[in-house]
């Protein structure tokens, strides 16, 4: 776990599995249909039961880089925002900005919705194939940014990453 302080909160990287964190949001790496699917994705609407995917259903699409919020069911949370990563195309297609959107939107809506603390996974990183490096700094960068430009409530932004390659990205980004 590595902790930095950037104005009043706390911007955390630990390893660990995010459908266990108690944090007011669980942000979920979806897909636009909101369909569901494997990683991250899966553990969470396993985790959370069945109300989250019949409100994702209502919703049914999300643009990438943008996010919509559910109720987090049985997870330790009180929402669930989905954000919808870019799959990785070798760069050329707007991947960087797009994903810079996904935590800058969902922070937004976190705010909006009260929140103190958050929990974001690695979006992107797995099926979706951004380089790992990449998003780590885009990742990082975008939420000084966010704190950096809008008031905000927040107290705690933690970056979940579920196995070594990824937190040590994520670890290197935080301390750059
Ligand atoms: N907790 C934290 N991180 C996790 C967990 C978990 N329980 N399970 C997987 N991860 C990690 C992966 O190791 C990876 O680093 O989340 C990161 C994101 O990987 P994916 O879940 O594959 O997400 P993404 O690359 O954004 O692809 C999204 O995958 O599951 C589908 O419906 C989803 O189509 C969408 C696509």
């Amino acid at each position: 776990m590595e902790k930095i302080k950037e104005g009043s909160v706390d911007i955390i990287v630990k390893k660990g599995d995010i459908t266990e964190e108690e944090v007011d949001i669980i942000v979920n790496a979806a897909n636009n249909r909101l369909l569901g699917g494997g990683g991250v994705d899966g553990a969470i609407h396993r985790a959370a039961g069945p109300s989250m995917m019949s409100e994702c259903r209502k919703i049914g699409y999300c643009p990438t880089g943008e996010a919509v919020y559910t109720t987090a069911g049985n997870l330790k949370a009180k929402y669930c925002i989905h954000t919808v990563g870019p799959i990785w195309q070798g760069g050329f297609k707007n991947e960087e900005k797009l994903l810079s959107n996904c935590y800058i939107n969902s922070l937004k809506l976190a705010n909006k919705l009260n929140a103190s603390s958050i929990a974001f996974p690695a979006i992107s990183c797995g099926v979706y194939g951004y380089p790992i490096e990449e998003a780590a700094n885009i990742a990082i960068n975008s939420i000084k940014k966010f704190l950096r430009t809008y008031p905000n409530n927040l107290k705690e932004i933690r970056l979940v990453l579920f196995n070594d390659t990824t937190y040590n990205a994520f670890y290197r980004a935080l301390k750059a």
